[in-house]
């Protein structure tokens, strides 16, 4: 339960707005926005505020910049999308502080909007400046500060934690709520068996909350390239793959905790046990099925036991870049037979596009998962999807129609992991209690 005050519970009518957003979205060279979905989850919050006659000023950023000003970490074209989706003239403030902010700021009629240029063109916001966030608050002229900025929640960054220091009612919008409520309850209470897919590429970010997977939920499947380094624990070679060698024993601190559970109750936890490679990550380079579980019970039945053979080897100069049709499969009668699924990383390098009409080459196995979320047309029983974590959320932005199948597709990579694995997120701890 969300038990921070949110806009409703504030009379805002006719106030002067701060509200932090994340809208670090995909764009392009020129910083054209490529996908708007976290700017469309954020327009309940501003649309409620635009009927309670508010004047708006959001802030937020735009990438990790280096430089200034840079087209591609500029709001401008943000500012452009977000005008598109409210069909009001949002305005725009090529700075976040400062005169030309107040400016802009102090001619917003009511009802009116505006977005300030990217907060991380200044020092002060990553170090948490309370001078920094003070600027904010007297640019925007902020009688009240609302967080909605779901993604970025997890920073201690100025526009998240300091602007509080100076005594503005600070509370949540609507996505914020509807974040914190969507994966506190399938952490707390899912309709069991709760399963969980946790893929991405470093196991060093993922100890914390691949342990908290494995005390609460039913099933566990390792994929992605976090997957290679478990095969590597196991003493497969994963060739060129990305893998982290030095995380080995990490591997298996998580592979002994899963085997304790399995010990005391019932539990799997899966490595997939064959792979698709490929010596390039592109569309053109042939791919070929890696059998690794000859050491395992394939070697008995189908095969001749034959490790050194390379149908069950990943050579020096191959990468795995796709779960095998073996484990597709397997994972995805794990879904079928789950409730709730957080779905956390896909199954292979989805990016990858297909040449000319074909097929995306490295993209089969998360396919076989998504048919298992969705069950046969017409079944009414398949699990409650949450999906959480940039490139998952990516590639169900890609699918048309998928995302409305889902249950909840959170807006957040990091944030939603860290909220997940029990952490407080900072840009929630700041708000005024219920
Ligand atoms: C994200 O995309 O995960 C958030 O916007 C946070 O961005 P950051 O990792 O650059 O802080």
């Amino acid at each position: 339960m969300f038990n921070k005050k949110t806009i409703k519970d504030m009379d805002v009518d006719g106030k002067r707005i701060l509200m932090t957003v994340d809208f670090n979205v995909p764009v392009d060279d020129d910083g054209k926005v490529l996908d708007d979905y976290r700017i469309r989850q954020t327009l309940p919050t501003i649309q409620y505020l635009v009927e309670k006659q508010c004047k708006i000023v959001l802030i937020g950023h735009l990438g990790r910049p280096k430089t200034m000003p840079d087209p591609k970490t500029s709001f401008r074209h943000v500012a452009e999308r977000l005008s598109e989706l409210l069909g009001v003239n949002v305005q725009f403030s090529e700075d976040c502080i400062g005169e030309k902010a107040k400016v802009v700021a102090d001619h917003l009629e009511p009802g009116m909007v505006a977005l300030f240029e990217n907060v991380r063109y200044h020092e002060g916001e990553e170090a948490n400046d309370d001078d920094f966030a003070k600027q904010l608050i007297e640019a925007s002229g902020a009688e009240i500060f609302v967080q909605d900025g779901f993604g970025t929640a997890h920073r201690k960054y100025a526009s998240y934690d300091a602007v509080t220091h100076f005594g503005l009612p600070a509370v949540a919008g609507f996505l914020l709520e509807k974040e914190v409520d969507k994966i506190t309850s399938v952490m707390e209470n899912p309709e069991r068996p709760l399963m969980v897919i946790v893929g991405g590429a470093k196991i060093s970010d993922k100890i914390e909350i691949l342990k908290r997977f494995i005390e609460i939920a039913d099933s566990v499947a390792v994929v992605g390239a976090l997957a290679n380094t478990f095969l590597l624990a196991q003493g497969h070679s994963v060739g060129a793959s990305l893998a982290e060698a030095e995380s080995v024993p990490i591997a298996n601190e998580i592979i002994e905790a899963a085997r304790e559970k399995a010990r005391n109750s019932r539990f799997s936890f899966y490595v997939p046990r064959d792979v698709v490679v490929a010596k390039d990550v592109a569309p053109e380079s042939p791919t070929r099925i890696v059998d690794l579980s000859h050491n395992t019970w394939a070697d008995i039945t189908t095969y001749p036991k034959k490790p050194e053979d390379s149908a069950f080897t990943v050579a020096d100069d191959e990468k795995i870049l796709d779960v095998g049709p073996i484990s597709a499969s397997y994972i995805a009668g794990m879904i079928r037979m789950s409730k709730t699924l957080i779905w956390n990383g896909t199954a292979g390098v989805t990016e990858v596009k297909g040449l000319s009409g074909a097929q995306d080459p490295f993209s089969h196995g998360t396919k076989i998962l998504v048919e298992a979320m969705l069950g046969e047309p017409g079944e009414q029983d398949h699990p409650y999807v949450v999906v959480g974590g940039g490139d998952t959320v990516g590639y169900v932005e890609s699918q048309d129609g998928l995302r409305e199948k889902l249950g909840h597709v959170s807006t957040g990579g990091g944030a939603s992991l860290e909220l997940m694995s029990g952490k407080e997120l900072t840009g929630v701890a700041v708000l005024e209690d219920k």
